[in-house]
């Protein structure tokens, strides 16, 4: 079954990832945000009634351990930090009707209502389970205390995340090898009662749920393979005190809080009734979107039939998260009989100057040093949101940041809506009077359709493609006609080239609003325009422009050379800076201690290591850390995959000399046989290499 088109008759959510509330905001955690808002704004326009919600993710242990390396308690921090993204997101134009979070009254008493209705339903469980222990500080190890590696894809993995290989949730107890990050002791195992929630009862719903679900290819995708197998029963309880009790329900659930997935995504829902007490149900009824009429649905009587009677919800979040929003969020949902989510618009990853953005080594562009440059926000929401498909990584770089706004949006854009205001205003002090030519109105007429349909099928960068190639379309109308040319030889169709250019500026106005809403704002004001062009209607944009208007300014400065060799210099700094306190770091603290275990030379003998060399690389595309490479070893050819996506540029790759062990065990990543592994050195991926003769093939001894 697949849903109305939208916009519909039904009251829509849009809801962005929650950032956790640990650390400042940069360029990568802006994209979401932007992203929501901008298809928020885009909803609106074709007439959908949408609210825009998100809130600071107060809980869990990437809380509580940012908390205690300051020394304050985990509440101070993230109210802290909270406080700061509630100020920070309206710079970017990123308007939430509602900016709460997870530790209120309002989630508090939401989520344990989700809760004890999963109970109440039969879908909670009691197990024992042997969960991570640090004997030397007598104290459990939820998630991001203990690390370890990944026991789907043998990569290094935090508690309950496969953050740097396959991305999936990981289970307490499922993480192998496993080590406190408190003390760097190997940690024990020991055993506790947790509550889970049973996934398995939803197996079949899921199923059908992934059939019905929109949005990027990604978030329909890679979901089928984890519902097709078995499903693991969610942990929905941890040791620890930071986070939402478990609801009072018998005697066993002393000390123990909801893990934080839990509280995290019933925000969304929390979020949305804040905006209703805030409105009033007549304007916006949060019940109408998140129930069906209004009413919770015993999840035993499920109807996919009714999905057409709820409301509208969009999830835009990284797509790190997919498995939480199209596996454990419909579960969540359904089980307290709630609706589910229609669409979910998962992002990948931005990128600084090529390589993966790192925090730890200050290789990010941060939100306030964005803001400290004086560059509109506008534009950035621009390069962030257009220059690829939502899903596709983006990568920032002060170099291409200039050249798009100079060439798309000074030299296009703010060119064309300058030159055609400027030359109507002297000339006629407005819009000349004339009908709008039928050339200009079926492009205009089809520019709306492309809108309306890039929103239907979420696809954001079309947007903006809209405004900016009827600009484009503006400026080859005007360079055709030549009308400085007519004014004296043929007033009557200088006057209509310029009432047909008046008009493209305003129906640049109109469809650039979602994406630059402040310059739409002032291109609107330029044109004399009354109201808001927030509140315009798509049709709006062939109503006739009014009659005067005062001459324009230019909507877009040029960014300069020197600007941006500034930003570029000060990136190079930072970046090293902070590689040198690593690396003095790494010496006095962070190498990992010697392997305790001596192993037999015959041990080693089994390891068939060889010399080999890189004949071909390429990303590969849903994956944040992976690379497909050939390596050529003497013998024969091999694929192998490897985590080294961010770390080594693809194209730089083929002719390297390499080491790989030839006798590693297959392995399938993201769909790709891995036949070896590559031999590489610390956080940076350091290929291991020769420095002789040796070829391809050649034994390592
Ligand atoms: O991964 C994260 O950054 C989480 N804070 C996202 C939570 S999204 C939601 F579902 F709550
Ligand atoms: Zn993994």
């Amino acid at each position: 079954m697949s849903h109305d088109r939208l916009p519909t008759d039904n009251p829509a959510v849009v809801t962005c990832g929650l950032p956790y509330a640990n650390g400042d905001l940069h360029v990568g955690h802006l994209r979401t945000y932007v992203i929501g808002d901008t298809y928020t704004r885009a909803l609106d326009r074709v007439g959908q009634q949408t609210a825009f919600v998100c809130g600071s993710d107060m809980h869990g242990t990437p809380v509580a351990v940012n908390a205690a390396e300051e020394g304050v308690s985990p509440e101070e921090f993230a109210l802290d930090y909270h406080e700061t993204y509630a100020e920070t997101f309206p710079k970017f134009n990123v308007d939430f009707d509602n900016y709460g979070h997870t530790h209120d009254q309002t989630n508090t008493e939401m989520t344990q209502d989700f809760v004890s209705t999963w109970a109440d339903q039969g879908h909670v469980i009691e197990k024992e389970i042997q969960v991570a222990w640090d004997s030397e500080e007598d104290q459990p190890l939820p998630d991001r205390y203990v690390e370890g590696t990944c026991p789907y894809c043998g990569e290094q993995a935090r508690g309950d995340e496969c953050d740097e290989g396959c991305q999936r949730h990981l289970e307490p107890g499922e993480i192998e090898d496993p080590v406190s990050t408190l003390t760097g002791n190997p940690a024990e195992y020991r055993t506790r009662e947790h509550k889970f929630l049973r996934l398995s009862d939803f197996q079949e719903y899921l199923q059908d749920f992934i059939d019905r679900l929109e949005g990027t290819e990604n978030a329909r995708n890679q979901p089928r393979e984890w519902i097709e197998g078995e499903l693991q029963d969610l942990c929905i309880t941890r040791d620890m005190d930071w986070g939402i009790d478990y609801p009072e329900q018998g005697d066993t659930e002393e000390d123990l809080v909801l893990y934080v997935w839990v509280d995290a995504p019933i925000e969304y829902v929390s979020s949305t009734k804040q905006y209703t007490e805030r409105v009033g149900a007549e304007e916006y009824d949060w019940e109408d979107v998140w129930k069906l009429d209004g009413e919770r649905r015993p999840s035993t009587e499920w109807d996919e039939e009714w999905t057409d009677d709820a409301g509208e919800i969009v999830h835009v979040i990284g797509r790190d998260i997919i498995q939480h929003h199209t596996v454990f969020w419909p579960t969540m949902l359904r089980a307290a009989g709630f609706s589910e989510p229609r669409a979910v618009l998962a992002t990948g990853f931005v990128g600084i100057d090529g390589k993966a953005l790192s925090t730890s080594r200050n290789r990010a562009v941060w939100a306030d040093e964005y803001l400290d440059t004086g560059f509109h926000p506008d534009l950035f929401r621009y390069y962030i949101t257009t220059g690829s498909g939502i899903e596709k990584d983006v990568d920032f770089s002060w170099d291409r940041f200039q050249e798009r706004v100079n060439g798309e949006l000074v030299g296009n854009l703010g060119n064309f809506c300058y030159r055609a205001l400027l030359f109507a205003h002297r000339n006629y002090d407005g819009t000349p009077e004339a009908d709008v030519s039928d050339e200009v109105r079926e492009r205009i007429t089809d520019a709306i359709s492309d809108f309306e349909d890039a929103v239907a099928e979420y696809t954001l960068r079309d947007i903006s493609d809209v405004a900016v190639g009827l600009a484009d379309f503006g400026n080859g109308y005007i360079q055709r006609h030549e009308p400085w040319n007519l004014v004296d030889e043929d007033p009557e169709q200088a006057a209509q080239v310029i009432r047909d250019c008046v008009q493209v500026a305003k129906a640049c106005a109109v469809l650039m609003q979602p994406i630059m809403p402040e310059k739409a704002a002032a291109l609107w004001d330029q044109l004399g325009e009354a109201g808001t062009v927030a509140d315009a209607e798509l049709s709006d944009a062939l109503d006739a422009p009014p009659a005067e208007f005062d001459a324009p300014e230019e909507l877009f400065t040029e960014i300069e050379d020197e600007e941006v060799e500034d930003l570029n210099e000060t990136l190079r700094e930072r970046v090293a800076e902070a590689s040198e306190s690593d690396e003095t770091e790494n010496e006095e603290t962070d190498l990992e201690p010697l392997a305790e275990d001596r192993i037999s030379f015959e041990d080693f003998q089994d390891l068939d290591i060889r010399v080999g060399e890189i004949t071909a690389a390429e990303e590969i595309e849903d994956s944040d850390n992976l690379m497909r490479l050939e390596v050529d070893i003497g013998v024969e050819q091999r694929q192998v995959v490897a985590g080294i996506k961010g770390l080594h540029d693809a194209a730089d790759l083929p002719g390297t000399r390499c080491v790989l062990l030839a006798n590693m065990e297959q392995a399938e990543l993201f769909g790709y046989e891995s036949n070896g592994m590559l031999l590489a050195a610390g956080e940076d991926a350091d290929i291991l290499t020769t420095h002789g003769d040796s070829g391809p093939g050649t034994k390592i001894r």
